[in-house]
């Protein structure tokens, strides 16, 4: 309680001192819990041009990600809360969370590597969602390495975990670039042949988290195709083209300007919720999935990947019930997250690129989320 004072104090000092109105940051103190025996902290990374994110290893999320506007005026763009407990009471929306070990749905949570048929939690109606119950997104990593702009977290995924075989390995690595790139790497091994397919869940807003609606905000998707989905949000296996439907993002487009409309696939999603096959030339490794851009603040984001797909999704189950960062509330479409993937059930599509990982491979992953002005 006193550290937390003494805290506010020397906020209130600092912005009566510059008399520049930069948004407070986090109070790590509020991040210090032990959770099942383990220690759960707040860790901050910045760069040279005064970006800055913190992290907390509760699930390796992602909780704040201040960013300049066109006039040099930072803003924190992500969806988050200003406690550990805060996430604790939330309803589940999954804000800055590292996602494992399967991004998205399998059907009914079930799916067969071999002659083995394995059972998941269904925890989204008949279907498994974010790898179950106790996902990654709930676990308390292990943070190995802490440096200015970069922190490296593990974490071991018991045999059977959620229902998923083998032991799971996983590092991860969130790096503050000087060029303001995020740069979040995966990489995981496994003792037993199983499926994998991780990613982040950042909910970005570049008015800043809690300044309306994500409708004003440019997209461009860098995809010809979508996979469509049935009733349930699981891709029927088609590949169909963005052309002539709401779902093309292949020049900058309002958000706004097609999520009403009566597209059976935009009415299943209830707004924008889709998988989008990425474009890809053979000898393009990391490659420009898709950009966001607010023109008021000029902030521009562009997301790089190596992985076959990326899920647009318009925050359509946000509620704002639960106030966010600085009694901030996060309402119906008010947040963008750009995931990227493998596809949704992709377990059980076999035209679909394989999320199997066997003990002789390994898995890499890269994402960058790119911050600029325009
Ligand atoms: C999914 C949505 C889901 C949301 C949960 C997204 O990745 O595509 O269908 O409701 O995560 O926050």
């Amino acid at each position: 309680m006193k550290r937390t004072l003494s805290y506010l104090v020397l906020l209130v000092l600092i912005f009566s001192c510059t008399g520049k109105s930069v948004p407070p940051t986090i109070n790590p103190q509020a991040f210090n819990k032990i959770i099942d025996g383990k220690q759960v902290k707040l860790y901050t990374l910045k760069n040279q041009q005064g970006m800055e994110i913190t992290v907390t290893n509760w699930g390796a999320r992602i909780v704040s990600c201040m960013v300049p506007d066109k006039k040099g005026v930072m803003a924190d763009v992500v969806f988050g809360y200003d406690s550990i407990d805060g996430y604790l009471n939330a309803k589940e929306n999954y804000f800055g969370a590292s996602i494992g070990r399967f991004g998205n749905r399998i059907a009914k949570g079930e799916f067969a590597l071999g002659d083995i048929q394995y059972k998941l939690a269904q925890n989204n109606g008949i279907n498994s969602l974010h790898g179950g119950i106790n996902g990654f997104s709930k676990k308390i990593w292990e943070v190995v390495q802490k440096g200015s702009n970069e922190l490296n977290l593990k974490l071991v995924s018991a045999d059977m975990d959620e229902g998923y075989p083998g032991e799971l390995q996983v590092s991860m690595i969130y790096r503050l670039t000087n060029q303001n790139e995020l740069f979040i790497q995966y990489e995981a091994k496994c003792d037993k042949p199983t499926i994998i397919n991780l990613t982040n869940h950042s909910y970005f807003n570049l008015h800043g988290a809690g300044n309306g609606t994500i409708l004003d905000h440019l997209l461009t998707i860098n995809a010809d195709f979508f996979t469509p989905i049935d009733s349930t949000l699981i891709p029927t296996g088609e590949f169909r083209p963005v052309e002539n439907t709401p779902f093309d993002f292949r020049n900058p487009t309002l958000i706004g300007a097609g999520i009403n409309s009566k597209d059976q696939q935009i009415l299943f999603g209830l707004g924008y919720d889709m998988n989008y096959v990425l474009k890809k030339s053979p000898d393009q490794n990391i490659s420009l999935a898709a950009t966001v851009y607010e023109p008021a603040s000029g902030r521009l984001l562009e997301v790089f990947t190596d992985q076959p797909g990326i899920q647009f999704y318009s925050g359509n189950f946000l509620d704002g019930i639960y106030p966010g960062k600085k009694g901030k509330s996060y309402g119906y479409r008010t947040g963008i997250c750009l995931e990227t993937q493998h596809f949704p059930n992709s377990p059980n599509q076999k035209n679909f690129p394989s999320v199997e990982l066997t003990p002789d491979q390994v898995y890499y992953h890269t994402c960058i989320y790119k911050f600029s002005v325009k």
